[in-house]
């Protein structure tokens, strides 16, 4: 099975609406000089919520091969929940996928990993692909190992799920996140195969064959090709590197890296 691998831009809290569209045609420029076909690599980005709508206008008026989803949406469809966001208003955005679980909103805003199942089906239940975000401490690592904490936290969230859900899963080691430190590629591959292991577990074998699995923490030009060469790296989570349109052109052109 060949799994067409996806490159995310996790803008997280950056860019205003205006600079976002600025950004996407931007980077459409680069690619298109670059000759990029979306039949190879995925792009996906991930605007702040109050961007998303000009960003669906740009890619959408000007034909663009990007997709693009939400940081975060709500576990409930609507409702009295002051400042959430359903996953009903994201679908009707356009969006294709959206994270749920981001280690930084695990440590910023509490979330367990009973509030990560209950965001992936919401996200589900409206058409939306869920990017879910999974990855240990420092102080994990050295308590239990690399892949204890992560394959605890998609278990939780995988034995809720339907086996045909589509999902991406994100193996962030909180550790390598815009620390400029990231995980090294064996390093990433090992607790990836752990994480394929486990949805194959939980899901099937299908569901572990299709599945996307991308490695954030620290992706650069400089090393993507070496994560993408590993068997059960299926792509990235892009933060920092990924609001710079020539640094994130270059990311996304890693087959050339690779080949070179
Ligand atoms: P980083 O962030 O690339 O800046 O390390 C990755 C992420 O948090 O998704």
């Amino acid at each position: 099975m060949t799994r067409t691998p996806l490159m995310a831009g996790n803008w997280k809290s950056n860019l205003n609406h205006q600079e976002a569209v600025v950004l996407v045609q931007k980077l459409a420029w680069t690619l298109k000089d670059a000759k990029y076909s979306a039949s190879q690599v995925e792009v996906a980005v991930f605007p702040p919520f109050t961007d998303i709508r000009s960003v669906q206008t740009t890619i959408e008026s000007d034909r663009l091969e990007f997709a693009y989803g939400a940081q975060d949406l709500s576990p409930f469809d609507s409702g009295a929940h002051t400042g959430d966001v359903s996953g009903e208003f994201l679908a009707k955005l356009g969006c294709t996928y959206v994270i749920v679980g981001h280690s930084e909103r695990r440590t910023d805003h509490g979330e367990d990993d009973e509030t990560v199942a209950a965001k992936s089906r919401a996200a589900l239940s409206h058409g939306l692909t869920p990017v879910i975000c999974v990855g240990e401490t420092a102080v994990d690592r050295e308590a239990h190992g690399a892949s204890a904490v992560p394959v605890a936290q998609l278990r939780v969230v995988l034995e809720t799920l339907s086996k045909d859900s589509d999902i991406v899963v994100a193996y962030e080691p909180v550790w390598a996140i815009g620390s400029g430190q990231a995980a090294t590629p064996l390093e990433a591959q090992e607790v990836c195969a752990v994480l394929r292991a486990t949805i194959a577990e939980v899901m099937g074998s299908d569901a572990a064959d299709r599945t996307r699995i991308l490695y954030g923490g620290s992706v650069k030009s400089q090393n993507i090709a070496s994560f993408m060469r590993e068997k059960d790296v299926d792509g990235a989570l892009v933060g920092g590197a990924s609001l710079d349109v020539d640094e994130f052109s270059r990311i996304v052109q890693f087959p050339k890296h690779i080949i070179a």
